[in-house]
């Protein structure tokens, strides 16, 4: 062929291939310009309520139709205008390309990366949490838009990071209670809220719920590990954020997990389900099984006879819907057979279906409904880009930093040598549950920008971050430090260290780097600065008690824009505000700590030392909640009670005799709130974030925590500047204990509240 004849081909082909670019188009039912008749089914009339519409869109399919919509892959169903639907799409810091809903095409060839969720956490910034879901549920629906995204996505992940091992530590908000419970809902809320009552902007699923954070540890597994949980552990620490997710958040799903819970699979388990979720909690939304979970509870955990059993049991639980293939492929036998009522199938998907109203997916062509104008100009913009970068820099913790050694300043701070695994790493920034960002920033290149003055020595020193002896290049890393007047060393985690499936066994850096870190620090000149990127904690004792090592950071794993990030706090263009969302414990807490004991408090009698800053009684290599700044902050209390008085009737049986706790009821809660009044200075010399944390230590009753977060509120202050600032407290809600039976009490007697050094006795009494 000729070159003239290859052009008009060429074109021909580019004209092709855009077209089927241009061309996709979003999945969604009730397509009434196509079809007029349509609008003759009242499941597709926008004007009639809800439940009208499930009811008549269920009354119109047949037993094995509806059967086919309990799977992830929906069905089609043409003769009503219904096409297969797709449930399984991902958000958890970002639109994901993790699931089959979603996926990326040159239309759209990346969405912005946020932090991993737990670097974002350690923000402590509720209104971060919901600014990061609002711009990712607007990317998610620009991508509807165009074909490339479904409208519920099975994010976030709101289980207590309870061990620092696990693999899935760093998809999650830390190891408080109450931080998760904020994260959860406040993600939920920037991912759902819609302009109009009810209507869902996308659907967003806290998951998994409950006690799920073992993946695999020492080979065993996820799929068949059976938590031992008390009623009480299960009360104050592992259910709270899902509870705050459903009523909080305001969640459209929750997802039941992988493992059992006391010799239970929690998708076949009704008291977790209909009890709580449903019953309790009263969940407007669809329960979900995590993927394969009904499957696995068959087939791997042997918990039924026959599949047409399994099938029952998690319905009449209370699952709606199974991300996999199993409910669809036994559930008509199941009814057949005269052990799942047609009801339980047609209560499953009229949940199901419920969702997808208020998610507009039976309103007819988007294009015309709200969000319809969004598409891929939305995605990626400028703004959305820059929360990425601001949202890293809000979480980044500074560790240490002996003799204000950091910031840096950019015109004085001479030659840098960079040294470390993790120097310019990409997708390792990202973490897991990650899709195709905008762009990158590595720390590399993120430190060209900030010292542009600066001759910069970049050395890896270990292939990867595995830093085996094969690959370990110590000297040209010696000798960079020793010419350099700041050695940045970046070293830590990625996916191959801590991932899903994947628990650690150890909690020391990986392979050489301890050595690479101890080592170049003797060799250096100038000063040194550690820099740790991981989800999960290190024990770093030796580098905190090194003198040679001015400054610690960590920092996550800090999306796309992770090196601007780094690079504009070591440079003190953004002053460090971040706290730790967990605690960092000693390696010897991973020698005698087995991974799979679920128990959070301490058992003195066996030396088990408990688990989080709320129970665990060892040494801590760094606390929950520490983080320094660049600048002083000062608290004063200057109002809190003394005295809560609790209302007792005269008939009640602590009226005359003593008790040390009561239960909780509502009559006894009202006129239980007070308030607490801070004042909070910036008496240094830079503008900076700071989080007031507001501890409390009830009395010891009921095994209850050592210390235990009922609030928190962060506060941006210019030098010099002063806030107030109000913690609203509820008793019932903030206050109160959950007994060995998992019961909510409250305890009478002496409370202590905490502000960092500050303490303020409050007595309760009857
Ligand atoms: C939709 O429902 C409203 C309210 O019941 C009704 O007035 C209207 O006629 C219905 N539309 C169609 C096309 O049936
Ligand atoms: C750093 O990573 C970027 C992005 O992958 C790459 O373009 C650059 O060459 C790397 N720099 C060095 C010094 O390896
Ligand atoms: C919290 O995050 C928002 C959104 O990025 C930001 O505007 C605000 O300044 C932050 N608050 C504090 C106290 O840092």
């Amino acid at each position: 062929m000729s070159r003239s004849d290859i052009y008009p081909l060429f074109f021909l082909f580019c004209l092709l291939s855009f077209r089927t670019v241009l061309a996709q188009n979003p999945i969604f039912a009730c397509d009434v310009d196509g079809n007029p008749s349509l609008a003759n089914f009242a499941f597709c009339n926008r004007s009639l309520d809800i439940d009208s519409r499930v009811k008549d869109l269920v009354g119109r399919l047949t037993l094995q139709e509806k059967v086919g919509f309990l799977g992830n892959k929906a069905v089609a169903v043409s003769r009503l205008g219904i096409p297969s639907y797709e449930w399984w799409s991902e958000a958890l810091h970002g639109v994901s390309y993790v699931g089959p809903g979603t996926h990326f095409s040159s239309l759209v060839p990346g969405a912005t990366s946020f932090p991993q969720v737990i670097l974002t956490a350690a923000s402590f910034n509720t209104t971060l949490f919901t600014a990061i879901g609002k711009v990712v549920s607007t990317e998610a629906r620009a991508m509807y838009n165009v074909g490339l995204a479904g409208l519920t996505f099975w994010s976030p992940n709101v289980n207590i990071f309870r061990d620092p091992r696990w693999g899935r530590g760093q998809e999650t908000p830390g190891e408080d209670p109450l931080l998760s419970s904020k994260y959860g809902s406040s993600y939920v809320k920037g991912l759902q809220e819609a302009d109009e009552p009810d209507k869902l902007k996308v659907g967003a699923c806290c998951k998994h719920y409950t006690a799920y954070d073992v993946d695999n540890w020492k080979g065993i597994q996820r799929y068949t590990f059976n938590a031992i949980v008390t009623k009480q552990d299960l009360g104050d620490t592992f259910n709270p954020p899902f509870k705050s997710c459903v009523i909080d958040g305001n969640v459209a799903s929750v997802m039941c997990s992988y493992n059992q819970v006391n010799g239970k699979p929690t998708c076949a388990d009704s008291d977790l389900l209909a009890g709580t979720i449903r019953g309790d909690w009263k969940l407007n939304g669809y329960i979900v099984s995590d993927c394969d979970s009904v499957d696995v509870l068959y087939n791997s955990q042997h918990y039924t006879k026959t599949p047409e059993d399994a099938a029952a049991i998690t319905i009449k639980s209370g699952l709606d819907l199974d991300c996999g293939t199993f409910l669809p492929q036994h559930s008509q036998a199941a009814v057949q057979a005269g052990k799942l009522a047609e009801t339980d199938v047609d209560r499953a998907i009229g949940n199901n279906f419920a969702t997808q109203i208020r998610l507009g997916f039976f309103d007819g062509n988007p294009s015309k409904l709200p969000y319809g104008g969004l598409g891929p100009s939305d995605v990626c913009t400028k703004d959305n880009q820059e929360l990425a970068r601001e949202a890293a820099r809000q979480g980044i913790v500074l560790l240490k930093n002996s003799n204000d050694a950091l910031p840096l300043n950019p015109s004085t701070s001479g030659s840098l040598a960079v040294i470390g695994p993790n120097i310019n790493v990409t997708k390792t920034m990202i973490g897991n549950y990650e899709g195709t960002p905008c762009k990158y920033t590595t720390p590399l290149q993120g430190l060209i920008q900030a010292a542009s003055n600066s001759k910069i020595t970049a050395v890896q020193g270990c292939s990867d971050v595995s830093c085996s002896a094969n690959g370990f290049q110590l000297n040209p890393a010696k000798q960079a430090a020793a010419q350099a007047d700041v050695t940045i060393l970046i070293v830590g985690a990625d996916q191959s260290i801590e991932r899903e499936g994947f628990d650690r066994t150890d909690l020391n850096l990986p392979g050489q780097q301890t050595v690479l870190v101890q080592e170049v620090t003797k060799a250096a000149k100038g000063l040194v600065i550690l820099v740790i990127m991981s989800g999960g904690p290190f024990d770093i004792t030796f580098a905190k008690n090194d003198d040679k090592i001015s400054s610690i950071l960590w920092v996550g794993y800090p999306g796309e824009a992770g090196g601007a990030a780094i690079a504009d706090v070591l440079y003190g263009k953004f002053n460090p505000s971040g706290r730790l969302p967990v605690t960092w414990y000693p390696q010897s807490f991973a020698d005698k700590v087995p991974m799979t004991d679920m128990r959070m408090r301490p058992d003195s009698s066996t030396g088990y030392p408990g688990r989080t800053y709320r129970f665990y009684t060892g040494d801590v290599v760094y606390s929950f909640g520490d983080g320094l700044s660049y600048t002083n902050f000062k608290h004063k209390l200057i109002n809190a009670p003394k005295l809560v008085s609790v209302p007792l009737e005269e008939g009640h049986e602590c009226y005359k005799k003593s008790c040390s706790s009561i239960d909780v009821t509502e009559s006894l809660c009202q006129n239980l709130a007070f308030d607490v009044h801070m004042r909070v200075v910036n008496s240094g010399a830079m503008v900076g974030g700071h989080t007031i944390f507001l501890f409390y230590t009830p009395p010891n009753v009921h095994n209850s925590p050592k210390k235990h977060l009922l609030g928190f509120e962060k506060v941006k202050l210019e030098p010099k500047a002063a806030r107030n600032v109000v913690f609203s407290v509820d008793f019932c809600r903030d206050m109160s204990l959950v007994d060995e039976m998992g019961n909510k009490k409250v305890a009478l007697g002496s409370h202590v509240l905490h502000v960092g050094d500050l303490k303020h006795f409050l007595t309760v009494g009857v």
